[in-house]
């Protein structure tokens, strides 16, 4: 059975909120075995409703049903577009043709293009722009272009005098939470979850954040509950995922937290790597250990996230057909596209006859914005030797952050 939730959550404003148990790579990229939610919103007024996003194409059928269950189809008067990602305009084409094309679909001027190259169709279309409004039986909404959080074409609805935002991605997380609201729930154990999708989701471009977080705060937004299209809504302290956002995307540390990602076919690069959680351990950090392993590959997604917050990064890798281990490689590749920080980096390769990982992967990261404090190539096993110069490497680590 569909997990649907219809919630009346402020005069005459309604949450349309689905559960997907079922998608368990988001963008076919993210494990999410935690689920997501879609949020779909709706704003009944005398003069007609209005609709915010939608739902993934995989629950159009509920969603057109609970959609009905609350308004008769045609008395939609505008569907507000925020962002044109799939799992919120999926349901689109099946909506406008429900409401015998008569709604008016409001967005950005560039969603127009992408309603035509996605589903093929040309509704009724009116172009936003920053600060433009749209006063509907007494309610007045006002749209702010919030340009790659997540997409180019994306924009939040502001409502002045309730306080409300109506936010598309940003502010959102991955999770099915237990309760609607930030009130509801332990948020301790939710933020994780939307750290993890704006890392993942959002992070390529996590510099837009601060900017576009600096615009709302420019116009006098100063909202008192705002609500996205994943995950938790908030109104007991919204502050704190405005907040959370700007330090995921400046990649502000948690004291002590740092992240280590390894490979090892044959446990090489383990025990070179355990050694430096060891020295992490022995200096009072909190190593976060990610693995890809014969028996077990971490979820990148949970590496990326983990990055977002850790004060340095230790990788470990190996040599594989004189080049880098292919995991590894598109692993650092992901890393300098969604949390690229200026952080202290160790890299520790293994080799058996040919150094190439090492001296490939150094080059890179010398061209990242990582701050590549030091490198140790061990030749196989480990060796005294080299133990002691993982250890040295972590204590230049620890110069850099103390
Ligand atoms: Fe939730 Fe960028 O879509």
């Amino acid at each position: 059975m569909t997990d649907v939730t219809v919630q009346e959550i402020a005069d005459s404003l309604y949450l349309l909120k689905v559960a997907d148990h079922s998608t368990k790579y988001f963008e076919a990229m993210w494990s999410i075995p935690e689920g997501i939610t879609y949020n779909a919103y709706l704003l009944k007024t005398p003069a007609g409703a209005v609709l915010f996003d939608g739902w993934k194409h995989l629950f159009v059928e509920e969603f057109v049903e609970t959609l009905s269950s609350l308004v008769s189809l045609e008395d939609i008067k505008h569907i507000v577009v925020q962002h044109m990602e799939p799992d919120h305009s999926g349901s689109l084409p099946e909506i406008l043709a429900l409401t015998r094309n008569q709604a008016q679909v409001v967005g950005h001027p560039f969603s127009e293009r992408l309603i035509k190259g996605l589903y093929g169709l040309a509704p009724s279309f009116r172009p936003v722009k920053n600060g433009d409004t749209l006063t509907i039986g007494g309610r007045t909404l006002t749209f702010v272009q919030t340009p790659w959080l997540h997409w180019p074409e994306t924009m939040i609805t502001y409502l002045p005098a309730e306080g409300i935002i109506i936010t598309g991605d940003i502010f959102g997380g991955f999770s099915i939470p237990s309760g609607t609201f930030d009130d509801e729930i332990k948020v301790d154990n939710y933020l994780p979850f939307a750290r993890k999708y704006t890392t993942t989701v959002i992070g390529h471009y996590k510099e837009k954040i601060a900017q576009n977080v600096a615009k709302l705060q420019k116009l006098g937004v100063d909202p008192k509950m705002i609500l996205p299209a994943h995950g938790l809504l908030w109104r007991q302290a919204p502050e704190r995922i405005i907040q959370a956002y700007l330090d995921w995307g400046k990649g502000t540390p948690q004291p002590g937290k740092v992240t280590i990602v390894y490979s090892s076919m044959y446990r090489f690069v383990e025990r070179s790597v355990n050694v430096a959680a060891d020295e992490l351990k022995k200096l009072g950090y909190t190593p976060v250990m990610h693995r890809i392993v014969d028996d077990h590959h971490a979820s990148l997604a949970d590496i990326l996230s983990d990055i977002a917050d850790s004060e340095a990064i230790v990788m470990g890798t190996e040599t594989y057909e004189s080049d880098v281990f292919p995991y590894m490689e598109f692993i650092l590749s992901e890393m300098c596209k969604k949390v690229e920080y200026e952080k202290p980096f160790v890299l520790i390769t293994v080799f058996g006859w040919a150094a190439a990982a090492g001296k490939k992967l150094k080059e890179q990261l010398e061209k990242s914005k990582f701050n590549l404090v030091e490198t140790v190539a061990c030749k196989g096993m480990l060796t005294p030797e080299s133990e002691v110069k993982i250890r040295e490497s972590i204590a230049h680590l620890n110069e850099q952050l103390r």
